[in-house]
């Protein structure tokens, strides 16, 4: 490159040049949007480690689902909180379970808005792991017969995608096969392949009260070291019929969203997490820098690493920002 003939400057002068040249932009459709439920509550309720996101009773979640929705959002995803535990997480498989109810509900408000439901057990164990306790130990295939009847009662309800979250072996395999015997063929799945245990899961946890009791979830979720191990949970997850594949937390993930980017050609999508979240309106609040930017930047560089779809509890206010901008 010889002097002064290239000039990077040129293409960054003016705002309008800037969009010319723009490689990555943000859409409202690039998003799906978390929405916690609960079944405790009569009232949405601020949840204390998340500032700006709330739970909400069956009814609001419905409104807050159709709110997004018209922002240009296509799809929710919902968490929910039920009124109580035990120890196999019984709750989640029941028609009138709180998610259960929320799909429905969502459904007759707006039959457009495309549900996707997190299939999991930590929300509705007493002892708060993500599955079933069998001689001091998550077991994996006892696990698996409750997620499927879960994921099975969510398509039911009129769910459009179940995510398993909870990181047994074979899950994805058994639903699809749970799913498909039911004949809900075209319940797709997106599956949380790549997902390490992460610190950044803090708030989350705090949201649903879902802190493991006693140990952690080392023994399930991946390692944060590992990268070969993550394509190797995608291929299988492929390969049992996953129709999306997810990596999770996204910020500290990029290198693994980039690599399943290239590596795969289904549609991956990249969970910025809850702690992701709030470090950054914490940081906001902090005057440390300016919430607008450092959401777009942030999105952005989890767009521009490969991910297809953002699952993101800014969504709604980048949706909003993106319908003022020009
Ligand atoms: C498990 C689940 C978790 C999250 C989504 N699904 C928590 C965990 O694995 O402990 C975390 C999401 C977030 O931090 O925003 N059902």
């Amino acid at each position: 490159m010889s002097f002064p003939a290239s000039r990077g400057r040129r293409l960054r002068k003016t705002n309008a040049v800037r969009r010319l040249v723009k490689e990555t932009r943000l859409s409202p459709s690039d998003f799906i949007y978390p929405i916690f439920v609960s079944e405790v509550i009569t009232k949405p309720e601020l949840i204390l480690s998340m500032p700006g996101v709330f739970r909400f009773p069956v009814k609001e979640a419905a409104k807050e689902a159709d709110r997004v929705f018209k922002l240009g959002i296509p799809a929710v995803l919902l968490f929910g909180i039920p009124k109580e535990k035990d120890d196999r997480g019984l709750r989640s498989l029941q028609s009138d379970g709180i998610v259960q109810r929320a799909v429905a509900e969502i459904k007759s408000l707006n039959p457009e808005i495309l549900v996707v439901t997190d299939v999991c057990l930590c929300e509705y164990t007493s002892h708060g792991h993500c599955g079933v306790i069998v001689d001091g130990e998550v077991d994996n295939d006892t696990t698996l017969d409750i997620l499927s009847a879960q994921a099975v009662s969510h398509a039911a309800a009129g769910a459009d995608i179940v995510a398993p979250s909870d990181m047994m072996d074979g899950r994805v395999g058994t639903i699809r096969h749970a799913l498909d015997e039911n004949n809900y063929k075209n319940v797709a799945i997106m599956s949380y392949a790549a997902k390490y245990c992460s610190a950044f899961y803090g708030p989350f946890r705090d949201a649903v009260n879902s802190a493991p009791g006693f140990g952690d979830r080392q023994g399930y979720q991946m390692d944060p070291s590992n990268v070969s191990e993550a394509m190797k949970e995608i291929a299988w997850d492929i390969e049992e019929g996953a129709d999306i594949l997810m990596v999770k937390p996204a910020l500290a993930y990029l290198d693994v969203i980039a690599r399943a980017k290239q590596k795969f050609d289904l549609p991956i999508a990249a969970y910025n997490v809850s702690g992701e979240y709030s470090m950054v309106k914490l940081a906001a609040q902090s005057k440390l820098g300016d919430e607008k930017q450092l959401v777009f930047e942030i999105l952005t560089s989890i767009k521009r690493a490969g991910a297809n779809i953002i699952i993101s509890y800014h969504a709604a206010d980048v949706a909003q920002w993106l319908s003022e901008q020009r």
